[in-house]
């Protein structure tokens, strides 16, 4: 048997096999950040199609950090209520489910959250204009006990651990980066230094939910800007979580600024080395640079590339997130022997019907079942 389905331990959460749906957004909150039954719905979907766990798509600890309409939330304690169904409905599955806690930061979207955007420091959108302002020191305590009462919240709701969002240039990326980070006090400058923030929230978290509760963190492995992190960095920035107790790292790279065809969600199946995936010589060398677990993302279609990830040592999870969307049976399928690549073209459409408040799928799916089941009939 593939090691892929064997069954293994991530930071004490029990996994029937090493692949993981990356947080995914997925439009289904209503306006005030509960979850929709149809969102119960997807998550039972997933887990009844093999895949081991499951990272929710980012949910809000703190009003100011949503970054559109749909998300959900996790500020308030009338959200546990929603979230317990969403958690109980993977378990009865076998699966398992990770609540990702976000804050957009200076992406996020004063329309739907009433107030102005937060960041490390001023940040220029591309027209030049601000996009936020900077947090105080009282922003940076508020962001560390919201998190953390968020983290408490999903604990109360049975997930199974939590992740902070790290990567892709939101508000943690934005403290991580020194493209974003121009702070001159205790929390800019040095690697050190940007790092803590997550340290303390992290800190916070392990003190809200008790010792043994998983605390997983998804980074960047390179922003690919001038001046934003790059690999040697990332390794530094992990090292010191790791110092702090977080359980597992996932790797993941880019953001909104990054150089055109390096932003966190590819366009097209380019002809990159390593059969797609996009960041496997960085998770290579965290791999050797940290004990904690590695969870790879980003351009994973074929088996035979998760099987090289894995039996090579580069990464110890497979994670995915558009694949999953296309084919929510994929890891089944695999796993019954039909190891075909995942149909998932990374056309991006899937973006259309979250943002248009329909819910995540695939419209290339959907119209390509339409098509074959108006040739039955
Ligand atoms: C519709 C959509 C929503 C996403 N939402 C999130 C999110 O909430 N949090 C996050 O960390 N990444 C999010 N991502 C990024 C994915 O987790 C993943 O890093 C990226 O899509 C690359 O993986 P893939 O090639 O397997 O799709 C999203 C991606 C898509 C397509």
């Amino acid at each position: 048997m593939s090691a892929l389905f064997e069954q293994n331990s991530l930071a004490g959460i029990t996994l029937r096999n090493r692949f993981i749906r990356s947080a995914t957004f997925e439009g289904m909150g209503t306006d005030n950040g509960l979850v929709k039954p149809a969102l119960t719905g997807k998550m039972r979907e997933l887990a009844e199609g093999g895949v081991g766990l499951i990272i929710t798509g980012h949910t809000y600890f703190s009003i100011e950090g949503k970054a559109s309409p749909g998300k959900v939330a996790v500020d308030r304690d009338e959200c546990i209520k929603g979230l317990a169904k969403m958690a109980a409905a993977v378990h009865m599955t076998g699966g398992k489910i990770v609540l990702q806690l976000g804050h957009a930061g200076a992406m996020a979207n004063p329309e739907c959250t009433e107030h102005e955007p937060i960041g490390p420091s001023v940040i220029a959108g591309k027209d030049g204009k601000p996009l936020c302002r900077e947090m105080n020191q009282k922003d940076i305590e508020a962001i560390v006990e919201n998190i953390a009462a968020g983290a408490r919240r999903a604990k109360k709701a049975g997930f199974d651990g939590v992740q902070i969002h790290a990567a892709h240039g939101y508000l943690f990326s934005q403290f991580l980066s020194p493209y974003f980070n121009k702070r001159q006090d205790e929390f800019g400058g040095s690697v050190e230094n940007r790092t803590k923030i997550a340290i303390e929230a992290l800190r916070k978290i392990k003190s809200a939910t008790g010792e043994g509760y998983p605390v997983l963190i998804k980074i960047n492995s390179d922003d690919f800007i001038d001046g934003g992190i790059c690999p040697e960095e990332m390794l530094l920035i992990a090292q010191l979580l790791e110092q702090n107790g977080i359980d597992a790292i996932e790797l993941s790279g880019g953001t909104h600024f990054s150089k055109e065809g390096y932003d966190p969600v590819r366009k097209g199946n380019r002809a990159t080395p390593n059969h797609g995936a996009y960041y496997f010589n960085a998770a290579g060398k965290l791999k050797k640079a940290v004990k904690v677990p590695v969870i790879l993302v980003g351009g994973i279609r074929a088996f035979d590339t998760a099987e090289n990830i894995v039996d090579s040592g580069t990464a110890d999870y497979i994670a995915m997130s558009r694949p999953l969307i296309r084919e929510p049976q994929l890891i089944k399928r695999w796993e019954s022997g039909d190891t075909a690549r995942a149909s998932c073209e990374s056309c991006n459409s899937c973006f259309r019907p979250v943002l248009t408040g329909k819910g995540l799928y695939c419209p290339v799916g959907e119209r390509l079942k339409k098509q074959a089941q108006q040739k039955v009939e």
